[in-house]
């Protein structure tokens, strides 16, 4: 079932520019996790890194017993066999249509017959509602459409692990409800490790096991659902509440006076329809749970065991 992912002292940086620093983090085996944060803050230089394709400043990412930072690029080449990746930007070969791009890690990673692939290539298609667009060139279709190809692309190899960088951007509400029960049914189906990152904070409210944020150059946290739900923590519940008022602004980070001032005045403000007051007060909302279909038991177990077990696992940054 899944594999972990254990990131740590993990410091990236651009020449001069110092993207995040110290990032320290485990992705529980067969757990969905959600990674947040204003735009430009680093998270999809994050997941290029967890797959081996930007190499970090400092700091380790064991994948299966082994640090993928250290190691070449044909050990590389076998362990990204273990990843199903959606990039932020879809990354279709343009001049291929899209059964030949969905079929390209097929062909590329497994000897598979051409019949196989093709009983595979269109089952991911059925199951993001491209059947017909066989034949499609990337140009040709929506980005809504794009960004679904790109996703059963991802998934053709089974992977242990899935990384989807922002896979809802794009998409219209309803796809985006159904995106979610699609992410939710096949961590039940296939008990993969998921890394997802979006900007929908009522995506991120239901969907994951763990949540974190980064922000400032630093993983401000990373944990359980519950405990990123309820947290007091300014930068953590002003960014799952989507509000203005709190260190992160548009352009850059506030000063710390206004912030004040304006915690101060969103304290006054009951009727603004979030909660403002005792610590602990949110909400929580339901986990979204496989669909009836659903029936085969390592998510239902994996949800049995997480409540059995209290809280026990560390909350980074806290
Ligand atoms: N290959 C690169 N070379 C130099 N700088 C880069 C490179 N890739 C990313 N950056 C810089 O790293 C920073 C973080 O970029 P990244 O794309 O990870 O942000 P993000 O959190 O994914 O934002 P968004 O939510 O808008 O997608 C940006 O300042 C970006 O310009
Ligand atoms: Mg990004």
């Amino acid at each position: 079932m899944g594999v972990e992912i254990c990131v740590e002292g993990l410091t990236k940086s651009f020449g001069h520019q110092v993207i995040w620093q110290d990032v320290s983090l485990t992705l529980p085996a067969g757990e969905v996790s959600v990674m947040l944060g204003p735009s430009g803050t680093g998270k999809s230089v994050f997941l290029k890194t967890l797959v081996g394709l930007l190499r970090p400043d400092r700091g380790s990412v064991t994948v299966a017993g082994r640090d993928i930072t250290r190691l070449r690029e044909h050990e590389l080449y076998e362990v990204r066999k273990l990843f199903g990746v959606l990039f932020q930007d879809g990354a279709l070969f343009g001049s291929m249509n899209l059964y030949d791009n969905i079929a390209f890690p097929l062909r590329e990673h497994t000897r598979k017959p051409e019949g196989e692939i093709r009983r595979i290539v269109l089952e991911k298609m059925d199951m993001v509602g491209l059947i017909g667009a066989e034949g499609k060139l990337p140009g040709e279709i929506s980005g809504g459409m794009r960004k679904r190809a790109g996703l059963a692309r991802a998934l053709v190899l089974d992977p242990e692990i899935i990384l989807f960088d922002e896979p809802d951007s794009g998409l219209d509400p309803v796809r985006v409800a159904y995106l979610n029960q699609l992410i939710v049914d096949l961590n039940a189906q296939i008990d993969a490790t998921f890394l997802i990152v979006t900007h929908d904070i009522a995506s991120a409210r239901q969907v994951p096991d763990n949540i974190g944020l980064l922000f400032r150059r630093e993983l401000v946290m990373f944990g359980p659902r519950e405990q990123l739900l309820t947290s007091e923590e300014p930068v953590v519940r002003q960014f799952l509440n989507g509000r203005m008022q709190g260190p992160i602004g548009m352009a850059e980070e506030k000063d710390a006076a206004q912030v004040e001032q304006e915690l101060a005045q969103l304290g006054e403000h009951h009727g603004s329809g979030e909660h403002t007051g005792t610590p602990g007060s949110q909400d929580l909302p339901p986990r979204l749970l496989p669909g009836p279909g659903i029936t085969r038991p390592p998510r239902w177990q994996a949800i049995a065991r997480r409540e059995a077990e209290p809280r026990r696992r560390e909350v980074t940054g806290a």
